[in-house]
């Protein structure tokens, strides 16, 4: 098992983040073992494990800490992600993640359907079974619930040359600021701190998200699909205008046009042609500021936390996210 590279700077965090890697796999039964096999696969192969992480590390912060209970909590929240990210790949018809082939793409799009569906599963048994109070079982539904409102209005946006930079801001606020949020509130509640800090703690997540999901949203015209291990370049021509589109759009619409009424007919020169300018009229760099603005409000609520070991590891892997290839 390889845990990301991230991780080599935290080593008590990396063996607690193994042991969540372990529960997990443990957690898996299905009848088909070549889904199984997949499946446990796709959960070693270096994910990020961010958002456990920040369960983990909020977690430490109460006085009613229980090291089992936070991993476990940890692992639903990696679990609710990793479902997402393979119901993700039947929608944008991705061919690898985390560098290696798509449920989709290998078993076919029915096999992945019922693969996320049965990790979701999963995620609200280890949930159901570690949770104190019916409030964090409403919270985590919650959670799960605006993360699919995020992804249907993604989906209602397609393709919507008028997208606007508040238009975007609220799909992802929906799609990925709220697991994150989720990942941090959970965490802090399980440690035992009180519902106000710990709703400090979800203001944290959701601006860590907010900033997150925009550097992912850059590397999509930055880097290429080796280093992140996922198609790149692929949003465009879905229709999935992201912030460093949007504010290059608004420099200089004209340009875009007819590239982008190709919607899907796009050609891969089209693709780069649309690359090209979004880098050139300073959509990337606009959007990288952004992603900034985030970080150093994630960072000024970060700052007001008890001192201690895990307030440094979750501001120095805050800032280090910022600054995030793959
Ligand atoms: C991918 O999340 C989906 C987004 C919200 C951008 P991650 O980049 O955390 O994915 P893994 O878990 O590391 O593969
Ligand atoms: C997916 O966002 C976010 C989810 C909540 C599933 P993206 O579509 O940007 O994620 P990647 O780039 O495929 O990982
Ligand atoms: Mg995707
Ligand atoms: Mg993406």
């Amino acid at each position: 098992m390889k845990l990301h590279p991230i991780w080599e700077d935290y080593p008590d965090l990396s063996s607690e983040l193994e042991q969540v890697i372990q529960l997990i796999k443990r957690s898996i039964h299905m009848r088909n073992k070549e889904v199984e096999a997949v499946l446990t696969d796709m959960l070693e192969s270096g994910g990020k494990m961010l958002r456990p992480a920040y369960t983990l590390l909020f977690s430490a912060f109460g006085t009613e800490h229980d090291p089992e209970r936070a991993r476990a909590l940890a692992a639903s929240i990696e679990l609710l992600h990793a479902a997402t990210l393979i119901h993700d790949d039947i929608i944008d018809d991705a061919d690898t993640r985390r560098g290696k082939t798509t449920i989709q793409s290998k078993y076919g799009k029915d096999a992945a359907v019922y693969a996320g569906d049965y990790l979701f599963t999963v995620s609200f048994r280890l949930l159901a079974k570690q949770v104190q109070s019916d409030r964090q079982l409403d919270i985590n539904t919650r959670g799960m619930e605006r993360i699919l409102m995020g992804e249907l209005d993604q989906m209602h946006l397609y393709y919507h040359l008028d997208m606007t930079i508040r238009q975007y801001l609220t799909q992802i606020s929906g799609k990925t600021a709220q697991l994150f949020a989720l990942a941090c509130y959970s965490g802090a509640l399980e440690g035992g701190m009180t519902e106000r800090k710990a709703r400090h703690a979800y203001y944290i997540g959701s601006h860590i998200g907010m900033a997150f999901q925009i550097l992912d949203d850059i590397l999509d015209y930055t880097q290429n699909s080796e280093s992140v291990g996922k198609p790149v370049l692929e949003d465009v021509r879905q229709g999935i205008y992201t912030a460093p589109l949007i504010f290059a759009m608004r420099k200089n619409r004209q340009q875009f046009e007819p590239l982008l009424s190709k919607r899907n007919k796009m050609t891969k020169d089209d693709v780069k042609m649309v690359q090209h300018l979004v880098n050139e009229l300073g959509g990337v760099n606009e959007a990288r500021s952004l992603a900034g603005k985030y970080t150093h409000k994630a960072l000024k609520r970060i700052d007001q936390l008890p001192v201690s070991p895990e307030k440094q590891m979750i501001q120095s892997l805050t800032k280090q996210l910022l600054e995030r290839k793959m």
